[in-house]
């Protein structure tokens, strides 16, 4: 790690109490009647690395949409956040949307990257502080989904939190508007929010997004597999599972699975002995919900959590947007 850069590895895999909670989180939502795996289990490195390459595919729309609207309103966007500001990236991955406002001229004093993929996080905070030495640079490897606290080097004022990509897709609305809440109580009325919200549209265009014809979303469900096997000594054979994903348009969100292709078991240590789940062949495991808004859903969202002074950006057909509110006074 070069000197200049402060990383706070909250997560830590090698913790042993760390370790043991999230392996029963792991183990609790593999045991349930509808198995489930939360999706912030797909982002070890090879996993953040498919998502990489999912945002490069023709199918999948909402990174380079997101571009063009950020590329299309930068004097807006620019003007809402303001000067002296700190800029704190949630789930940052390569920090490379971060590194494209910097380059368009919008500094923040302070950039904190924040990342379950503390391995990932550390090489892409190192490659960004090197083009960018000017800015005073901190990463902290957290899972976010669950409660947290910033560390003390991160000043209460002007705090801007960036959360775009429309991984708030991830949470259920009711779900999103807590963590909107809590994001809230992070910040004074100095602070502000820029989200990408990924917005409700024609189900075929969906479902290619979600299913390429490369099969790299497959590869990055498929993934999470790997890594469970890794993190809890699990004996899933990848080969037995494959890649659902469709957008349920009731509900307006996608929904991914991971599903048997034959009857298996898979098993791994608990305690003194071992627990298995069995598996009926075409049962499945739900890996990812991936919702989508209307801009007057999440605006109201946005302000039963307690935010104000709502901005929203959209490209010209409407597919995904942009949202900058300040703390509600
Ligand atoms: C990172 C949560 C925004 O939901 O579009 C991409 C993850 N999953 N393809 C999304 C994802 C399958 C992505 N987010």
């Amino acid at each position: 790690m070069s000197p200049q850069v402060k990383l706070h590895q909250i997560l830590d895999w090698d913790s042993p109490q760390q370790n043991a909670s999230l392996r029963r989180e792991l183990a609790t939502g593999l045991l349930q009647a509808q198995a489930s795996i939360a999706p912030k289990f797909f982002y070890d490195k090879l996993g953040s690395r498919l998502f990489e390459a999912i945002t490069e595919l023709p199918e999948y729309y909402p990174t380079r949409t997101e571009a063009a609207i950020f590329a299309r309103h930068l004097p807006a966007i620019k003007q809402a956040l303001g000067e002296d500001f700190t800029l704190i990236d949630l789930g940052c991955g390569s920090c490379g949307k971060a590194g494209n406002l910097f380059h368009a001229e919008i500094l923040p004093a302070r950039y904190v990257a924040v990342d379950i993929s503390v391995d990932f996080l550390r090489d892409s905070l190192q490659h960004l502080k090197r083009e960018l030495p000017a800015i005073e640079m901190i990463g902290i490897g957290l899972d976010f989904t669950h409660e947290f606290q910033l560390p003390d080097d991160v000043p209460p004022k002007r705090r801007m939190f960036f959360y775009p990509g429309s991984s708030i897709g991830n949470f259920s609305p009711s779900e999103a508007g807590r963590f909107l809440r809590r994001l809230a109580t992070q910040m004074d009325t100095s602070g502000g929010l820029l989200i990408g919200v990924d917005l409700i549209k024609d189900s075929a265009l969906l479902d290619a997004a979600y299913d390429d014809a490369l099969g790299v979303t497959a590869a990055f469900n498929r993934n999470l597999l790997r890594h469970v096997n890794t993190r809890l000594d699990a004996d899933f054979d990848i080969g037995d599972w494959r890649h659902v994903a469709f957008y349920n348009p009731a509900e307006t969100r996608i929904e991914m699975y991971l599903e048997a292709r034959r009857a298996l078991s898979a098993n791994w240590p608990d305690g003194a002995g071992r627990s298995r789940r069995h598996f009926a062949a075409g049962e499945r495991i739900h890996t990812e919900n991936s919702y989508k808004y209307s801009p007057e859903g999440f605006t109201a969202l946005l302000t039963s959590a307690g935010f104000a002074d709502i901005q929203v950006w959209t490209d010209p057909r409407a597919w995904f947007a942009l949202f900058f509110a300040r703390r509600a006074g």
